[in-house]
């Protein structure tokens, strides 16, 4: 029985540790979407290069363009982009491109 609910917790634990840290596996889905502008590598293309950057940076400026703020000259070709992005979404994309 201790056996049984020792195991128990050690899953919960896992679970919840695994929904609470951003998650670069979870950032290359959502990434998918941004693939066309910013490159499969994050190379740039029409949008900038986001490959190796900063996560806290990224996760910033995807923040700005989600609440409308003017970003950069072509913001308005990124604002939609950000618009639907939840907070997780954003924080495994941003580990997402650090990585790459
Ligand atoms: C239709 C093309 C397009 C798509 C699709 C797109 N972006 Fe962008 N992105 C841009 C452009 C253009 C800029 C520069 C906008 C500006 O001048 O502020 C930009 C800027 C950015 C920036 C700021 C970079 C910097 O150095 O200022 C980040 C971060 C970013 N995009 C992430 C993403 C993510 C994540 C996705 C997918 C959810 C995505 N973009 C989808 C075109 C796109």
């Amino acid at each position: 029985m201790k056996k049984l609910l020792l195991a128990i917790t050690a899953t919960s634990l896992m679970t919840l540790g695994s929904a609470q840290a951003a998650s670069a596996e979870a950032g290359k889905s959502a990434y998918s979407t941004c693939v066309g502008c910013h490159g499969a590598a994050g190379e740039g293309g029409v949008g900038p290069a986001l490959a190796g950057r900063d996560t806290a940076e990224i996760a910033d400026l995807l923040k700005k363009y989600r609440a409308g703020e003017q970003v950069g000259p072509m913001t308005s070709m990124m604002a939609p982009m950000a618009a639907n992005l939840s907070d997780a979404d954003i924080e495994n994309i941003a580990a997402y491109t650090a990585s790459l």
